[in-house]
């Protein structure tokens, strides 16, 4: 799978991939679930962090031992092309002391057997060839070693929203939303019956596009599309063709690239039955005193899976 769509994201800078909440990093009971997690562990203790993006779940690794004034020593992997210390804002002090290793597959780690006191990880285990990846989490820990991960749930509220975004992404494909608007600006902006019918025609696809917005409980994608064209509209007599072209090529490709990792993401999601089957794999893979549940934020909504065992010997 290439992950360029991923790598972009992280180049923005945002922590966290797929957020629980409003606020731009794990927060309540997702955190609690971490804290509780790495509260568990022991000084020294080294641990590794899989799909880890810009680190969230490692940083709250690190924060879990400075709280309990201990250190763990922490290694996070991701397949995407990461660097959080450079892109996260303030990421060189933030995540000072963390390892860590893009371009790494979960389904063949680069590290030596029984290395690893604890594996975690948030939203990566579903998206890979789980069986691999449980046979190589089982591989690099230590034997009664633990895991946690938090997983996508085929109803959570980040997969329905996900969903949502897809269908709005569909609306302006199927309405030629970007399309219309750099055809009205090659038309110009004379008086000619041709300009005045590029016009109508990007007017009305807004309206379309607008009025869906308001519809819907998450616009975030339409306004995103919405607000970048207005913005080009707007400035629309200071810039020429070639550089309203740029930007709508540019913000086709973020489209893009976000379309493809909401696919990702929804594909990735777990049903029950699934979740019951992938309790059955981590047994096969040697893991005990398996416990999966639903994973709540702010009390009702469901944003997960929660998976926790320990690693025989
Ligand atoms: C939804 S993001 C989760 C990132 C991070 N854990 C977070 O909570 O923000 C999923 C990540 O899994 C990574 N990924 C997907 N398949 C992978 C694989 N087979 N091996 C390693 N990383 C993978 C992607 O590159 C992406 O960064």
């Amino acid at each position: 799978m290439d992950t360029d769509h991923w790598a972009s994201y992280y180049r923005s800078g945002a922590l966290v991939s797929c957020p629980t909440n409003p606020e731009p990093y794990y927060t309540m009971e997702v955190r609690e679930a971490w804290v509780r997690f790495f509260t568990g562990l022991m000084d020294g203790d080294r641990i590794l962090d899989l799909g880890t993006g810009n680190g969230p779940v490692a940083l709250i690794a690190k924060e879990t031992a400075a709280e309990n004034s201990c250190y763990f020593d922490i290694d996070a992997v991701d397949r995407a092309d990461i660097d959080p210390h450079r892109y996260v804002p303030r990421g060189a002090h933030l995540l000072e002391g963390i390892r860590f290793h893009g371009g790494v597959d979960v389904e063949a780690l680069p590290f030596q057997a029984r290395q690893f006191n604890a594996v975690c990880g948030q939203y990566i285990l579903e998206y890979t060839a789980m069986d691999e990846t449980l046979s190589e989490c089982a591989r690099v820990m230590k034997p009664g070693g633990s895991c946690q991960f938090i997983l996508h749930h085929a109803n959570s509220i980040i997969v329905r929203n996900a969903r949502e975004s897809l269908r709005q992404a569909e609306l302006i494909e199927e309405t030629g939303t970007i399309r219309k608007f750099v055809e009205y600006c090659q038309r110009g902006t004379g008086e000619t019956a041709d300009a005045e019918l590029a016009r109508k025609a990007v007017y009305a696809t807004g309206k379309i596009l607008q009025a869906r917005a308001k519809s819907s409980a998450n616009p975030l994608l339409l306004r995103f599309v919405i607000d970048s064209i207005s913005s080009l509209l707007a400035r629309r007599s200071q810039l020429s063709y070639d550089e309203i072209s740029a930007h709508t090529d540019e913000l086709s490709n973020e489209l893009q690239r976000w379309v493809q990792r909401l696919k990702d993401l929804s594909a990735a999601a777990l049903s029950e039955d699934q979740m019951n089957a992938l309790v059955n794999t981590a047994e096969a893979n040697g893991f005990f005193a398996i416990v999966s549940g639903e994973q709540y934020q702010a009390g009702t909504k469901l944003v997960g899976w929660r998976l926790i065992m320990f690693r025989g010997s």
